[in-house]
């Protein structure tokens, strides 16, 4: 009984500490929801951009196309995500962002 209370307790403290995450092999990616207006992308851009290197979708890059603000926020977004360790709390992009299971990546553009 004692048991069942601390991993009760245990569950609910990581949950609002934030720090519950899917599963310890599942690898989430995040990416702008297809909803989210040109403004969130590019607020998005402007945040990410000085924090995480960008250079990836810039001209000539592996990311550059499609040349949009929706493929190029997603990259960026997901560079903070990786980089801020894809925890669900760091995920802070208001409601322009989505988490998802499935690897983003296309072509030669390798979503980390
Ligand atoms: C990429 O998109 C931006 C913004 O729409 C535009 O200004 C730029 O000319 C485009 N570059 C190319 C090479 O298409």
């Amino acid at each position: 009984m004692a048991k069942l209370i601390l991993t009760l307790l245990f569950l609910l403290l990581s949950y609002f500490s934030g720090s519950l995450t899917l599963g310890d092999d599942q690898k989430t990616w995040c990416v702008a929801k297809p909803s989210s207006d040109e403004n969130a992308l590019e607020q998005n851009l402007n945040f990410a951009c000085p924090i995480v290197n960008c250079n990836i979708f810039n001209e000539g890059g592996p990311c550059f196309l499609p040349n949009n603000s929706m493929n190029h926020a997603s990259i960026a977004m997901n560079l903070y995500y990786q980089s801020k360790g894809s925890q669900f709390w760091d995920y802070s992009f208001g409601n322009s962002g989505l988490v998802v299971l499935t690897d983003p990546s296309y072509g030669s553009c390798i979503y980390e």
